[in-house]
C-alpha cells in the first residue's frame, strides 16, 4: 500500500460545520494556516434543515470579518417575539426591555456563506473525507484520512480543533480519567415542518398549551418552519397533513388568532437533549460547538453558542502565534465554559417553562401558567428574558 501523504499546517479542524469554517476563516485572516477536514459533502450540509436564530455578535461576526453581509440583507431582523399561552399572546419587545435584536438566518445559509467565502479566499477545505482518525493529541497532532479520491493522508499540526459536531470523534481522544459528562434527557422531542403557506405572524411564537409546546417561525414569504412538541418515539409515517394541523391548531389558535395553514413539504422529528463535555480542552485538542455540548432548541442557543466558542478559541490561537504566550489558550475551556453554562441554563428554562409533559399533573400545569405569568407581567422577568435571548454570548451591547 502507497504511503500516507503528508500535508503540515499550523491548525487542523475537523469538521466543516459553521463552527470549523469559521474559525478557518478568521486563522486565514490573522495569517495563521488550517486545513478543513469534513466527512460530509457541501451539498449534503447545504441541504440539511437547521434552526434559524442569529444574536446580534454572530451577525456581527460574519459581517465584520468579512465573511458576507448577506444576512443584513437577506435575513430578517427581529425585534421581539411572542410569547403565547392560555389562549392569549404577550410580546417581549427585545429593543424595548434591552435594546437589541436578533436576526431570522437559517444556519445553512452561515454555511453557505462561510463555505463560498473560504472557497473564494482558496482556503483548504476537504468535503467527504472518510476513515478519520485522530493521533497524539499530547504529543505531536496528526490526523489520518482518506480523501473523495481514496488517497490517504496524514496531516501534521501543531493543533486540533475538534469542530465535529453532537457525534463528535474527536471527544473520545480526551482519556476518560480526563473528562466528566454532564446529560440532562427531556421527555419530548419537536416534530418540525416546512409547510407552503404564508407568514401567520411577523414575529416568531413560542406557545405553551395544555396539549403542549409549539413554535411558528419563518423561513420565507412562501415557505414557513413549525415545530410542536411530540414524543420522542415519534414516527414521522403516522402524522397524515391533517393531523399535523390538528396539533398545530390545538396548540396555538383561539382568541382570534389563527394558523396560515399550507402543504408541508417536510418533516421530522428532532430529537435533543442538554449535554456538556468537560474540560473542552486536552493537550492540544481544542472542542469547539456541539462536539462540546448540545442545548435544546428551546430560544435557538446552538449555533450562537459554536461561534462564540470560536471566537474565543480564534483569540487563544491568534495570541499564541503573535506572541508565543499560551495563557489565553489555557484558559479557552473555562472562558468558553461560563457561557455555555449560561445558555444551558437559559434553554433548559424556554424548555421547561413551555413544553408540557405528557403526565403534568394539575398542580404542574397550574404552577407553570404561574411562571408564565410572573414573566410577562415584571419587566425584570421579561428583561432575563430578552437579554439571554438577544446577547447571552456577547455581553458587550446588552444591558
Ligand atoms: C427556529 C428554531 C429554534 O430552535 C428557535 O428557538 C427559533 C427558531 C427556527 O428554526 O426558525
Amino acid at each position: 500500500m502507497a504511503a500516507r501523504k503528508i500535508i503540515t499546517t499550523q491548525v487542523a479542524i475537523v469538521g466543516a460545520g459553521p463552527a470549523g469554517l469559521m474559525l478557518s476563516h478568521l486563522l486565514a485572516q490573522a495569517g495563521v494556516e488550517s486545513t478543513v477536514i469534513e466527512i460530509r459533502s457541501r451539498q449534503e450540509i447545504s441541504e440539511t434543515v437547521r434552526a434559524g436564530i442569529l444574536e446580534h455578535g454572530t451577525v456581527n461576526m460574519l459581517v465584520d470579518s468579512g465573511v458576507s453581509d448577506r444576512v443584513l440583507r437577506e435575513g430578517d431582523r427581529h425585534d421581539g417575539i411572542e410569547l403565547r399561552f392560555n389562549g392569549e399572546s404577550h410580546r417581549i419587545d427585545f429593543k424595548d426591555l434591552v435594546g437589541e435584536s436578533v436576526w431570522l438566518y437559517p444556519q445553512t445559509d452561515v454555511f453557505m456563506d462561510l463555505a463560498a467565502r473560504r472557497e473564494a479566499d482558496g482556503g483548504d477545505v476537504r468535503y467527504s473525507v472518510t476513515d478519520t482518525t485522530v493521533h497524539d493529541i499530547e504529543g505531536k497532532p496528526k490526523i489520518w484520512f482518506t480523501d473523495a479520491d481514496g488517497t490517504e493522508y496524514e496531516l501534521q499540526a501543531d493543533f486540533v480543533a475538534g469542530a465535529d459536531g453532537s457525534r463528535s470523534h474527536c471527544r473520545f481522544q480526551i482519556p476518560e480519567a480526563h473528562r466528566k459528562w454532564y446529560f440532562h434527557e427531556y421527555p419530548f422531542a419537536w416534530f418540525g415542518i416546512l409547510a407552503e403557506a404564508p407568514r401567520s405572524s411577523d414575529e416568531l411564537i413560542y406557545a405553551n398549551s395544555a396539549n403542549g409546546f409549539a413554535l411558528i417561525s419563518q423561513r420565507t414569504e412562501t415557505v414557513q418552519r413549525m415545530y410542536f412538541q411530540c414524543d420522542p418515539n415519534e414516527d414521522v409515517n403516522n402524522w397524515s397533513e391533517e393531523r399535523i394541523w390538528d396539533a398545530f391548531r390545538s396548540r396555538v389558535n383561539g382568541n382570534g388568532f389563527e394558523l396560515k395553514e399550507g402543504p408541508v413539504i417536510d418533516k421530522m422529528v428532532l430529537k435533543f437533549r442538554s449535554f456538556v463535555h468537560t474540560p473542552m480542552r486536552h493537550g492540544k485538542l481544542f472542542l469547539a460547538g456541539d462536539a462540546a455540548h448540545t442545548v435544546p432548541p428551546t430560544g435557538a442557543k446552538g449555533l450562537n453558542l459554536a461561534i462564540h466558542d470560536v471566537k474565543v478559541l480564534f483569540e487563544g490561537l491568534d495570541s499564541f502565534y503573535k506572541t508565543g504566550s499560551s495563557a489565553l489558550l489555557d484558559s479557552y475551556s473555562d472562558r468558553a465554559l461560563e457561557r455555555v453554562w449560561k445558555a444551558q441554563q437559559f434553554s433548559y428554562w424556554m424548555t421547561s417553562m413551555l413544553h408540557t409533559p405528557a403526565d403534568a399533573d394539575d398542580f404542574s400545569r397550574a404552577r407553570q401558567l404561574g411562571e408564565l405569568n410572573s414573566v410577562v407581567s415584571s419587566r425584570h422577568g421579561k428583561v432575563y428574558l430578552a437579554e439571554a435571548y438577544t446577547c447571552l454570548l456577547y455581553t458587550s451591547r446588552c444591558v
